[in-house]
């Protein structure tokens, strides 16, 4: 096996092994990209506080997220497609986040259905909602999630419509992919995955087909949003579900103070600081830059998470000193699971501990719960003065 020693190693090896409709779904933002370019470079322009002199011994990055020990403040974040990036992606990438001691969360357009995940873990998943049209579907897939035993449901408020992908809509994106010519001579360069595909059933959105009203076929991502997700999803939405599900609330998307305390008021247990991965509303605030603002609106009142430009265990401590209690990670995990299956997703987990650990201590930290702002240097003006 290569040495990989950051999560670029395995975007690299990602990039070469999966069919390129599949690796640009993951990696492109919508519009411009300036918001998914922002959420990285936004980390970058925060620095460190070296200390030194500082006794570095029994360090720990265990924590808690709505409750659940966790290995470090880091969730595997909700993402379309996994069983596209490798065979039987969703099922790879939950064991590995049980084996490594991390909540894995499953969407809802997956391709391995919510049943075909619990059935070959171990402990307990989340389950994310997309709200649909039909309502009877979404009451049904809720009521299948809780049979499944899955521990909380986050609820996605950012795509009640896709954003303008480009690369998606140039690609033709959809799965299984159709076989036209410029995609099967990629295909015959991604002989390894293809060989997968082929030892697995599981190639198209297993939630929804069969279990939707007259969705035959769905492979196409775009047009089948546009027809079955619900535009009109709102707070009492939200409230609606949250009683129908009666368990713990993650609320996914927000990206400003006032949404934040409305999500606190409905009883979310969690929000996520979210701008989906910039796969969404172009032009948007990277999650970091308005992290604090949203902290301070709600920090006491519920959980604030972070998504969006995650690539290193850095990133995970400076959104941890800016105030979240935890992260999610998307692309960070799905490089590894393209790049090598179940254990490319235990390297991404690896390295994002060691770096997050490592970091933590040089900062003059042994335990992160008690890393705080304090260990930032974070430029005049970060946040910025928006009107
Ligand atoms: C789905 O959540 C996506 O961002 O494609």
């Amino acid at each position: 096996m290569p040495h990989i020693t950051e999560i670029e190693d395995l975007r690299r090896i990602y990039q070469r092994r999966v069919p390129k409709m599949f690796y640009d779904y993951c990696e492109s933002g919508s519009w411009t990209e300036q918001t998914f370019a922002e959420n990285t470079s936004d980390f970058d322009d925060i620095r460190l506080r070296q200390r030194v002199a500082v006794d570095m011994s029994d360090r720990t990055v265990a924590s808690t997220m709505i409750g659940r020990d966790v290995a470090m403040p880091v969730a595997l974040a909700p993402v379309g497609l996994t069983g596209m990036q490798s065979a039987d992606g969703e099922i790879k990438a939950a064991r590995a986040a049980v084996d490594f001691g991390v909540p894995f969360t499953l969407s809802t357009m997956s391709i391995c259905s919510i049943e075909d995940v619990a059935k070959a873990t171990r402990a307990p998943f989340w389950f994310q909602l997309y709200v649909m049209r039909d309502e009877e579907f979404t009451d049904n897939i809720i009521q299948r999630a809780k049979n499944a035993g899955c521990d909380a449901l986050v609820i996605t408020l950012d795509l009640q419509i896709l954003g303008q992908r480009h690369k998606d809509i140039k690609n033709g994106l959809s799965a299984p992919p159709k076989l036209t010519l410029p995609v099967m001579l990629d295909l015959a360069t991604k002989w390894g995955w293809g060989l997968e595909m082929l030892g697995t059933h599981r190639r198209t959105f297993r939630n929804i087909v069969g279990h939707a009203k007259s969705v035959e076929d769905m492979s196409q991502l775009g047009s089948w949003t546009a027809e079955q997700f619900d535009p009109r999803l709102n707070w009492d939405t939200v409230a609606r579900l949250r009683d129908k599900w009666g368990g713990k609330i993650i609320l996914k998307g927000i990206l400003d103070a006032e949404d934040a305390r409305m999500a606190a008021e409905i009883g979310a247990d969690a929000i996520v600081v979210s701008n989906h991965g910039g796969r969404q509303l172009d032009g948007a605030l990277s999650s970091i830059r308005v992290l604090p603002s949203i902290v301070a609106a709600v920090g006491d009142q519920c959980e604030v998470w972070l998504d969006s430009g995650i690539r290193s265990g850095q990133d995970v401590l400076k959104a941890i000193a800016m105030g979240a209690k935890g992260t999610m990670i998307g692309r960070a995990y799905i490089y590894g699971l393209g790049a090598m299956g179940q254990k490319g997703v235990s390297e991404a987990l690896r390295v994002i501990k060691a770096e997050l650990d490592t970091t933590m201590a040089l900062c003059g930290r042994r335990d992160i719960a008690e890393v705080d702002r304090d260990i930032l240097l974070v430029p005049k003006g970060f946040e910025g003065e928006w009107i």
